[in-house]
């Protein structure tokens, strides 16, 4: 056994709405809002992708999902030999933190961000250095100070999970301008299609500018599809190559590639999902109370609180199961119902 492992611990799931309910004694219906997931689901089309294909289950899927490789290289005008497929970006971190770090060697990532990019080092025996964010913000001025001879993965978050702040395209370009050339920038943008400020960058640009900058995408936020298990890297053909070498040959489920390729042909419906979501992310932040959250470019808002156990309870009162933080909890925006019911919540908190 790595010794390494010790650790670390299991993903906690947290209580499920059953024993939830059972422990808070709450009456009447739950809402999962802990997880950002999308809660309206995926575009109709995906079930009928599905059902499609249900005569197909005994046989094993085509390694490497071409069908939709071909399509998000046409979506994003990319090669397709530089697109790598993951069971969900949680294997994509995976992969790539398998095939390049051996022990002695260093991430740079931060405090408060996803938490595989630090649970994938340790257990290949990497040292992790987290810079702490400013305000809710990655740091990147401290990133690079942190950049040794010893270094061999950045991993930004962007938006961050779990603030949801975001950096812009310039601070990301000067960031990258001084990043020495050989260590790969990982640009986490899970929530990439909630974000809707103008000076969001565009990484694929970026891209272009600096081989370094790698882009780490998924289906599971808004294309609806976190079931489904379905992410991706785009990166530079050479290391897709290596990394491809320790995918395991069958790791994206057949039916997953369909429903993500059903998903990714209907762009108006994300358009309608980041529409949606914008609206209802709007109605927190036009609130007195939003002098408590972290601005946000995502489907979630981080609420800070010295009270995070007090305030997860009162949501959880009203139906609303959300995420607690040691300094505040972190909830996914809902339905218009469900916002309704968590913004008077807020509105009668005691911060
Ligand atoms: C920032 C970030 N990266 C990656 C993931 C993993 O996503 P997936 O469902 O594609 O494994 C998540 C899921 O919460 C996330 O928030």
């Amino acid at each position: 056994m790595k010794q390494q492992i010790e650790q670390l611990s299991a993903y906690e799931p947290g209580l499920s709405p059953r024993a939830l309910k059972d422990k808070y004694e709450i009456e009447g219906d739950l809402h999962k809002l802990a997880s950002n997931e999308n809660v309206y689901g995926p575009s109709t089309h995906v079930k009928e992708a599905i059902q499609n294909h249900l005569d197909e289950l005994q046989f094993y899927p085509e390694t490497g999902s071409p069908l939709l490789k071909q399509a998000i290289s046409e979506h994003l005008n990319v090669d397709p030999s530089r697109i790598l497929f993951g069971a969900g970006l949680d294997e994509v971190i995976l992969m790539i933190s398998r095939a390049v770090l051996t022990p002695g060697d260093k991430i740079v990532t931060s405090e408060m961000t996803f938490g595989q990019y630090y649970h994938n080092a340790i257990v290949e025996a990497a040292d992790v250095e987290q810079v702490p964010l400013t305000d809710g913000h990655f740091d990147l001025e401290g990133i690079l100070k942190a950049i040794d001879d010893q270094t061999k993965l950045i991993w930004l978050c962007n938006p961050n999970n779990p603030t949801g702040c975001y950096m812009t395209h310039n601070q990301l370009t000067q960031f990258l301008e001084r990043v020495p050339a050989q260590i790969p920038v990982l640009i986490d943008e899970a929530y990439v299609e909630y974000a809707t400020a103008e000076d969001f960058p565009d990484t694929l640009k970026l891209q272009q500018q600096f081989e370094n900058a790698f882009l780490l995408r998924t289906f599971s936020k808004a294309y609806g599809l976190a079931g489904m298990r379905i992410g991706y890297v785009v990166a530079a053909q050479e290391s897709i190559e290596k990394w491809n070498i320790i995918r395991p040959p069958f790791n994206v489920g057949r039916l997953s590639e369909y429903a993500a390729h059903a998903a990714l042909k209907d762009q108006s419906y994300i358009q309608e999902v980041r529409n949606r979501n914008a609206e209802e992310r709007e109605k927190f932040f036009e609130l007195e109370e939003s002098k408590h959250f972290y601005p946000s470019q995502t489907n979630f808002i981080y609420v800070k609180t010295d009270k995070p156990q007090a305030l997860f309870e009162a949501l959880l009162k009203v139906g609303c199961i959300t995420r607690v933080f040691p300094q505040g909890i972190r909830l996914t925006i809902g339905y218009p119902e469900q916002n309704e019911k968590m913004i008077q919540v807020l509105q009668s908190f005691e911060f």
